[in-house]
């Protein structure tokens, strides 16, 4: 909305959390809570002013651009946090939203609806309610007459005050003019000794000015994170909000109870996702994919018509259309799958490309490797990337064929369409077109096993009586 300034407070410890790292950053479905008020505040709004407590470093950097940021050295309660942005928002005469940073499941329309009500009524402050089944722990909207008086905390109010079932959302749309000087009275006469910005609300009225109030449709969009409990409750309503959207865009999601897909992943129409998996960090899932029970899916991009079979763990990597991967193979960070290549099972890869068509079906390592087109590796065969000290390359030219079990000691290089011989430890660089193999002579003692057995009085336990 045009001339609409948010205070975002997020200096609060957020002891109720018991954790080092700061409350905002804790991850709701994959993004830190604080990027949920953020994009709010950019979706409504023109200026940002983001409060942050003191060695708040992370805050910051999580902050990203255009945004104003101010340091509430002291945590003196959420009025003193409106307070530190007053620099910032002088000459401001329009509209002052205020957000929490830790209600993450606020709508865009909602605040729209709050500001848009304040703007048409000339309130000199809006507040966003919501009517809840269980108030506890947070402050009540005290009415009269119908009209918003004031605002208790829960700790500080009377049994009688604490059956109110309106709450206060922290969200509040207040008069950019008539904000400050009311602010400044505030005092911290209360069980925490904080200065509270809800007492802003019976000050204002009682210098005559209009309070509003409305209140939220779903409540669940006014649920705030103050412990861990909380944060997973938060976390299952979102996760089902994600699953929604990308149901009602077209993917297959065939348990939700089940599914776990990060705020900032993308997929396909006509994808199907199994039960059992985990998608997150934003990654990318192309159209018409399976993707199969238990795959752990992190910061990927899937093409289209990828099928993952059940249990492939992979991270930071590519697979280009039409690959098959799985059933339980991992593909660990910079590795590019081409199109329409097979990794099959017990196969891992690092830091490798594997070219188009080309396989490695069962139980390999390739690492630090460069693998052309239509090559087969077959199964057991490693790149031995490593001598205790660096890590060294493999190259595999188009057509090549890697015989079952061969070590491939890097650095080496394997021409075009040459073949390795099972069980061959290669060390030198093989010529295009040429057979390497690295094996002893096969011997075969006749009758030895035969002799051996009668040493020790014994037949070979197939063998009947009539046999001899
Ligand atoms: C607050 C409201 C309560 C409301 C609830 C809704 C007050 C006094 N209480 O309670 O009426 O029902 O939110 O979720 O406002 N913060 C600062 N600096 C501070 C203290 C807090 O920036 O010194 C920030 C926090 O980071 C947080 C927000 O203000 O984003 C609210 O603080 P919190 O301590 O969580 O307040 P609640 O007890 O939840
Ligand atoms: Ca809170």
């Amino acid at each position: 909305m045009h001339g609409l300034t948010t205070i975002i407070l997020a200096a609060g410890e957020g002891k109720r959390m018991r954790s080092r790292q700061p409350k905002v950053l804790h991850e709701l479905c994959g993004r830190p809570l604080i990027s949920y008020s953020l994009r709010l505040a950019r979706t409504v709004g023109d200026r940002i002013v983001l409060v942050v407590g003191p060695d708040a470093d992370a805050v910051r950097a999580a902050a990203g651009d255009g945004v104003a940021i101010v340091e509430q050295r002291e945590r003196l309660g959420t009025g003193h946090a409106v307070l530190q942005a007053r620099g910032h928002c002088e000459g401001v005469d329009g509209p002052i939203l205020v957000l929490p940073s830790d209600v993450p499941l606020l709508s865009a329309e909602t605040i729209e609806r709050l500001v848009g009500h304040h703007a048409t009524t000339g309130a000199a402050a809006t507040v966003l309610t919501a009517i809840v089944a269980r108030p506890h722990g947070y402050g009540r909207v005290l009415r009269q007459g119908g009209r918003v008086k004031r605002i208790v905390e829960d700790r500080d109010a009377t049994d009688d005050e604490k059956k109110v079932g309106e709450i206060n959302t922290s969200v509040y749309c207040f008069d950019g003019r008539r904000l400050w000087s009311v602010l400044e009275r505030v005092r911290p006469e209360n069980d925490q000794g904080e200065y509270y910005l809800t007492d802003v609300i019976g000050l204002l009225g009682k210098a005559g000015g209009r309070i509003e109030a409305i209140a939220v449709t779903d409540p669940e969009e006014a649920l705030g994170v103050n412990d861990r409990k909380q944060l997973a409750a938060l976390a299952a309503i979102q996760r089902r909000r994600i699953l929604d959207r990308h149901m009602l865009a077209g993917v297959t999601i065939l348990d939700p109870a089940t599914t776990y897909i990060d705020d900032t992943v993308t997929i396909g129409a006509d994808t199907v996702v199994y039960p059992h998996v985990i998608v997150d960090v934003a990654s990318e899932i192309g159209s018409d994919c399976v993707i199969g029970a238990g795959c752990h899916i992190r910061a990927m991009r899937i093409g289209d018509r990828v099928q993952l079979k059940p249990y492939c763990v992979m991270a930071e990597s590519v697979i280009e259309d039409g690959a098959v991967l799985g059933p339980f193979c991992h593909l660990r960070p910079k590795v590019h799958v081409g199109p329409q290549a097979h990794i099959g099972n017990f196969v891992e890869l690092k830091k490798t490309r594997m070219g188009r068509g080309s396989k490695a079906n069962h139980l390999a390592y390739l690492g630090d490797a460069t693998i052309g087109e239509r090559v087969n590796v077959g199964a057991g065969a490693i790149t031995c990337n490593y001598d205790g000290f660096s890590k060294h390359e493999t190259k595999i030219g188009d057509d090549a064929f890697i015989g079952t079990n061969a070590s491939l000691v890097a650095p080496i290089t394997i021409g075009e369409g040459a073949y390795i011989g099972a069980g061959s430890t290669i060390t030198k660089d093989v010529p295009p077109d040429a057979l390497a193999v690295e094996r002893n002579q096969q011997v075969a003692k006749d009758g030895w096993a035969t002799r051996w057995r009668a040493r020790h009085g014994a037949k070979r336990p197939g063998q009947t009586k009539k046999d001899g």
